[in-house]
Formats: structure tokens, C-alpha cells, sequence
């Protein structure tokens, strides 16, 4: 309608192509901290092109209703995006997420009550297995993700739900979801075990929504980051499902993309937190409680003072800061990097250390340092520094606690045992800053902050970095 003038409809699969080929680009552009804004625009346009394409296609007739909804939809996810913290965004992600998981089930159920034009029995019934699909992946992408923004925001208790045979019940539900799916192919236009197939596909989306919720309820709130990464992954099979339905190429692309991207990313983000990617997928993963350090801490944390701290970084030549979940917290990203064109002004050579995991979503540290102007060249990967450590006069943690502990690599016994870290203990001088004795995201203890090279810098990091920023240019100046 819109388009009639111009006849898009024949390049509507070009567009599709060109929009595919945008997101693949799209995604390759996010892979680097220098790319990734290049990256974000190709996504925007590839989805404006898949927008204006299918608004093209003949078929679509209720432009009015859909160009209202998505002035709505664009309004509410601007200002929402606009208002989240950092911090905030898992949640974000997994209200986001629902509503994904929502539409593909409203979407599944109208194709199954008006499928657009005539089938045979063989169609039928492939139309039924796509949509059966769609709406079991798309229900339990949705009830996941409202309880992972539940636990996530504190409206549901963190505590992992671990039902006796919770493996048993889990699989019951899916056979219940695959029988039904049978049952509706089985209906055809009538009925099959005295319910319609309509009838058997909303058993179906019943069913599925209850495994969503016993899924996510069965792993603890810690560990909700991963599982929104997880749903991340279902909502673009829920899409790619959605494609097949709609035989839509280009959401089929799309979906395989997300889909794909987001068990990457969840199988990174475990191998990081040196956890089980089985675990989380059938739940229970972050159940078990943490088994108590079997090593007692030894000798007693060191302070350091603002004089002290600002003469040992006027010495230091080599210097490493490592970023954590407390920089985020206090803001200090701007300040640091004030410490640190300071520093490197009086000629030292000064970096940062990103742990994968380090604050509380991927790629979280990046974004903080790129908004503070941090400049790319010194920002390195835990593989790319780690074993600068001992070469490094200074390391400054700020608000960082699990990515740096040793007892990853020392203590079998402790939770976070075998995960990768920065092994910051290694250099001539460590220094902590963070508020108080809180304990990091893993809830143990830190036999860093009691070695005989680390001292601890306690305040908030952002008031601490201030002073620090301070008494570093009076005494350059002086
Ligand atoms: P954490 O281990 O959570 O430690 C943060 C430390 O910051 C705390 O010990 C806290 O101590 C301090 N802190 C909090 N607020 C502060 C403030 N305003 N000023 C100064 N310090 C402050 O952080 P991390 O080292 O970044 O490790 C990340 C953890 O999150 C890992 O265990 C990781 O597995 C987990 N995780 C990460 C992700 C992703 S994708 N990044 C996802 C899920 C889970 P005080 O209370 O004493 O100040």
C-alpha cells in the first residue's frame, strides 16, 4: 500500500539479503571495542531495511495499527534504555527478552488460526511442527525471562528452587510439549483426544510456560547474567522457528544469528565463571552451596594512605589498573582515567586489565572505560596481560574482588576454583580499593588483600580516586 508507487515487492528478498548481510556485519563490528559503533549502525540500518521491506510486502494491510504500535513500543524502549544503569541493564535484557518470547507466541497462535492460504495434509503438518515450535520455545523464552527480571530486580528470591526430580519433572514437560505437538499435526481441522488443534497448541504453550518458570526457579540469582545470555540464544530460535511459520527468510536469518550469538556468548560466560553450560541449560546450575575455603586466612589486611599511595604511583614506571563490578558501582571511570593520563604524562606505562567477567555483563568494564575516552591501545585481555604481572610496579584493583583471587588457581575447595584470573599478586605492589571487607559477586573470602605486597585503599573508589587524582597533580606540580 504504502509503496505502491515504487514496486518493492520483487526487491523485497534483495532487501532481505542486504538487511541478513547488515546484521552479519553488525555482529562481526561488535567483536571490537574500535568497531563496535560501526557495528551497532549496520544493525540499525539492516533493521530499518528488514523494517521497510516487509511493510512493502502486499500482504501486510493494517499499516495504521502496525506503524501506531511500533511509535508506542519505540517510545516506552527509548525512554527505558535511556533511564537504565549499566548496572541494570541483565534486567533490561530480560524484560526485552519476554516480550520476544510473548509475540512469538502470539504469532505462532494467529498463523495456526489463519495460515494464509490453502495447505495439503503434508503441509499441514509441517505448518504444525513450526508453530508447535515457535510457541513452546516462545512461552517458555517469556515465563523464563520474567522470572530472571524477577530474581534479577529482588521480586522473586534469589534462592536456587530445587524440587525433588526436578530432572524427572522437566522432562516430563517436554514429552508433554512433544506429544502435543503430535496431536495437533494429528487434529488436521478437527479435533484429536477431544480437543482442537488450536485447543492442543494452547496445552502446549501451558506447558512450556511452566518449564520456563522451574527451568530459571531452579537456578540461583547469582547466576542470572548467564541465564539472560541463555535466553538471549531461545528468543532467536523462538524467531528462527517463526521464520519457518511465516516462511520468512530474513527472520529465519535473524534468528539463527541471535540464536547462535547468544549460546557463544553463554558458553564464554560460563568457561569465564568456570561453570557448566549443561547446568544451566536444565537447571540447577549455582544450586549447590558454596563449599567453605579450606584455607584459613593468614595475617591481616594493610592500609595505605592517600601520601603513601601517591608516592608509590610517582614511582612507578610500569603500572596496571584492574577495573571491577565497585568502578562500576561508584562511577570512578572518569576519575581513573584522570589517575591515569597523570601518570602516564610523567612517563609511565600504564594499562588496564579486563577480566571477561569482570562487573556484571559482558564486555561491561569496555563500555565504562570507552565512555570515560580511555584510549584502545591500552586496554588489554586477560590473555594479553596476565603474565605482565610480574614485570608491573603497581596494580591498582578498583572495586574488583573475584577476577583477581587466587585461590581460583590454589584452593580446590573454593566455589570460584579453576576459574581464570588476573594474577595481580605477582607484582611488586598491589593496591586494593574498595569500601570495606565486602566480599565479591562469589560471597568469599580474598587472600590477596592479606598478602605482604598488597595494601588496601578503602572508600568508595570514586571518592578515593579523587583524592588520589589530587594529591598525584599537587605533588607533579609542586
Ligand atoms: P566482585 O567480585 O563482585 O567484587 C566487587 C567488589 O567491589 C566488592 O568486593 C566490593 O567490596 C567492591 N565495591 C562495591 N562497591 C564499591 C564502591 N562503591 N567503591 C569501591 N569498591 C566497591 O566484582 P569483580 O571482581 O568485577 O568480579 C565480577 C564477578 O561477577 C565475578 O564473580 C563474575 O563471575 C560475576 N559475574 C560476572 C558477569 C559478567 S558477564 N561480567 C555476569 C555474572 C556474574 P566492598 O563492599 O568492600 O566495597
Amino acid at each position: 500500500m504504502l509503496f505502491a508507487a515504487i514496486d518493492l515487492g520483487n526487491m523485497q528478498p534483495m532487501a532481505y539479503l542486504l538487511a541478513g548481510l547488515l546484521f552479519v556485519f553488525a555482529l562481526g563490528g561488535l567483536a571490537s571495542q574500535e568497531s563496535a559503533r560501526r557495528g551497532n549502525l549496520y544493525g540499525v540500518l539492516g533493521m530499518a531495511l528488514a523494517f521497510l521491506a516487509t511493510l512493502a510486502d502486499p500482504r501486510v494491510n493494517a499499516l495504521p495499527v502496525i506503524l501506531g504500535a511500533v511509535a508506542v513500543g519505540g517510545a516506552v524502549g527509548a525512554v527505558l534504555a535511556k533511564r537504565v544503569e549499566m548496572t541494570s541493564m541483565p534486567e533490561l535484557t530480560a524484560a526485552l527478552h519476554s516480550f520476544v518470547g510473548l509475540a512469538a507466541v502470539l504469532v505462532g497462535l494467529s498463523s495456526y488460526l489463519n495460515p494464509g492460504r490453502a495447505m495439503n495434509n503434508v503441509e499441514h503438518v509441517v505448518h504444525a511442527v513450526e508453530i508447535t515450535i515457535d510457541v513452546a520455545i516462545g512461552a517458555l523464552t517469556f515465563t523464563g525471562s520474567v522470572v530472571a527480571w524477577g530474581k534479577l530486580q529482588g521480586r522473586i528470591s534469589g534462592r536456587a528452587l530445587l524440587l525433588p526430580g526436578r530432572h524427572l519433572l522437566n522432562l516430563s514437560l517436554l514429552a508433554m510439549i512433544i506429544g502435543g505437538g503430535a496431536l495437533v499435526c494429528f487434529a488436521g481441522e478437527g479435533a484429536a483426544l477431544g480437543l482442537s488443534g488450536f485447543g492442543w497448541l494452547l496445552v502446549i504453550v501451558g506447558v512450556a510456560a511452566v518449564l520456563g518458570v522451574h527451568l530459571v526457579m531452579a537456578i540461583g540469582g547469582a547466576d542470572m547474567p548467564v541465564v539472560v545470555s541463555l535466553l538471549n540464544s531461545y528468543s532467536g530460535w523462538t524467531a528462527a522457528a517463526a521464520g519457518f511459520m511465516l516462511e520468512n527468510d530474513l527472520l529465519i536469518v535473524t534468528g539463527a544469528l541471535v540464536g547462535s550469538s547468544g549460546a557463544i556468548l553463554s558458553i564464554i560466560m560460563c568457561r569465564a565463571m568456570n561453570r557448566s553450560i549443561l547446568n544451566v541449560v536444565f537447571g540447577g546450575f549455582g544450586a549447590t552451596p558454596a563449599a567453605a575455603s579450606a584455607v584459613e586466612q593468614q595475617g591481616q589486611q594493610v592500609e595505605i594512605g592517600t601520601e603513601e599511595l601517591c608516592e608509590v604511583c610517582l614511582d612507578a614506571r610500569e603500572v596496571i589498573v584492574v577495573p571491577g563490578y565497585g568502578m562500576a558501582v561508584a562511577q570512578a571511570q572518569r576519575v581513573v582515567d584522570e589517575l591515569c593520563r597523570t601518570l602516564q604524562a610523567r612517563g609511565a606505562r600504564v594499562r588496564f586489565a579486563i577480566h571477561p567477567v569482570a562487573g556484571r555483563l559482558p564486555g561491561h568494564m569496555n563500555v565504562l572505560l570507552a565512555e570515560a575516552g580511555v584510549p584502545y591501545d591500552v586496554v588489554m585481555e586477560m590473555d594479553e596481560i596476565n603474565e605482565d604481572f610480574p614485570e608491573t610496579d603497581l596494580v591498582l584493583v578498583i572495586g574488583a574482588n573475584d577476577i583477581v583471587n587466587p585461590s581460583a588457581q590454589t584452593d580446590p575447595a573454593s566455589p570460584i576454583a579453576g576459574m581464570p584470573v588476573l594474577e595481580a599478586w605477582k607484582a611488586r605492589l598491589t593496591v586494593v580499593l574498595k569500601r570495606g571487607k565486602g566480599a565479591g559477586y562469589a560471597g568469599v573470602e580474598n587472600p590477596l588483600f592479606f598478602l605482604d605486597n598488597t595494601r588496601m585503599y578503602y572508600g568508595d573508589a570514586r571518592k578515593s580516586m579523587e583524592k588520589l587524582v589530587l594529591a598525584v597533580k599537587s605533588a607533579s606540580a609542586g
